[in-house]
């Protein structure tokens, strides 16, 4: 496994890949879980070679946001990648990446606006302006995101469809803790009390993905009693509950429908930590 740490370095390294072969790009802040790996597994099934960057991307944390402290592992990291089979993992330096300046940005003014975007007004610019240089620098084939991050993913295939990257975005499902918690690399903030607290959270999402299927269509109703089981734990507080159309994120103010077009997304804080969960109807 090559371990490159300055985009020359990864453009001497990328100008000698055959075009023939085939190249996955797995984009992550670290701190590497399960959830992560699948993405991994996924590319290394998928292409010739497989590269896998870690940067925790200040840009897309906001000021009053854990950047300072989000959870790092780079020996354990390298050791997984290592194991798992990764050619190349790509570890920039901040100042290699926007060189002192970060001015320049990607934005999307629609999509970045709702769910995630209300409370965190400058995160998509940051994830957008990061995966573009990713993907610029890489030129991969294909790229692997979670569906555990719906809306980013959603404004991801939005900007590589309309800037026309030849890329392929592989949308992967979302690994979960044996008790339903989605996995991520923030649970590390939470004890082993809070994350079995924190199964209510999947549960809830379940919850209402069975009232739907038995019928039930009113966006309110649903919303009640999601929130209703969330705040049953009583260490759990809400940012908020969305039945939204999947690609446009609009809310669903009408009938739900079960055509597999709608996204129901949560946030909530428990102790401080923000964390997110969403299924599909
Ligand atoms: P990070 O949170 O490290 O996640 C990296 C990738 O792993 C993302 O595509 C995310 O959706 C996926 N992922 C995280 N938890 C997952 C889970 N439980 N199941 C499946 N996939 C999961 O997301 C980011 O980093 C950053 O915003 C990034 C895209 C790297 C840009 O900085």
């Amino acid at each position: 496994m090559l371990t490159l740490k300055t985009s020359s370095e990864f453009l001497q390294w990328r100008a000698l890949v055959s075009p023939l072969e085939s190249i996955g790009l797995v984009p992550t802040m670290g701190a590497l879980h399960e959830g992560h790996l699948s993405l991994i597994r996924q590319s290394i099934k998928d292409c010739d070679l497989s590269c896998v960057s870690i940067f925790i991307n200040p840009l897309q944390f906001g000021v009053n946001e854990d950047l300072e402290s989000y959870p790092q592992d780079i020996v354990g990291d390298l050791k997984k990648l290592k194991d798992i089979g990764v050619d190349v993992v790509f570890i920039p330096h901040t100042n290699d990446i926007y060189n002192n300046d970060d001015s320049l940005l990607i934005v999307e003014n629609n999509l970045s606006r709702k769910l995630e975007g209300k409370s965190r007004p400058t995160f998509f610019s940051g994830v957008l302006t990061i995966v573009s240089k990713l993907l610029n620098l890489v030129r991969p084939d294909f790229a692997y995101f979670g569906m555990k991050d719906a809306q980013q993913l959603i404004i991801i295939q939005k900007m590589v469809k309309e800037m026309k990257y030849p890329v392929q975005i592989v949308p992967c499902e979302t690994v979960r803790e044996h008790n339903g918690l989605a996995m991520s690399s923030r649970n590390e903030y939470l004890n082993k009390e809070q994350r079995e607290n924190a199964k209510i959270i999947y549960l809830s999402l379940l919850h209402a993905r069975e009232l739907i299927n038995n019928g039930e269509t009113n966006p309110s109703i649903i919303k009640a009693a999601i929130k209703d089981m969330v705040l049953s734990e009583t260490t759990l507080t809400l940012d908020y509950i969305s039945i939204a159309e999947r690609e446009t994120l609009v809310e669903i103010t009408d009938d739900v429908k079960t055509n597999n077009k709608t996204l129901i997304s949560i946030a909530v804080f428990l102790n401080g930590v923000r964390l997110i969960d969403n299924v599909y109807i």
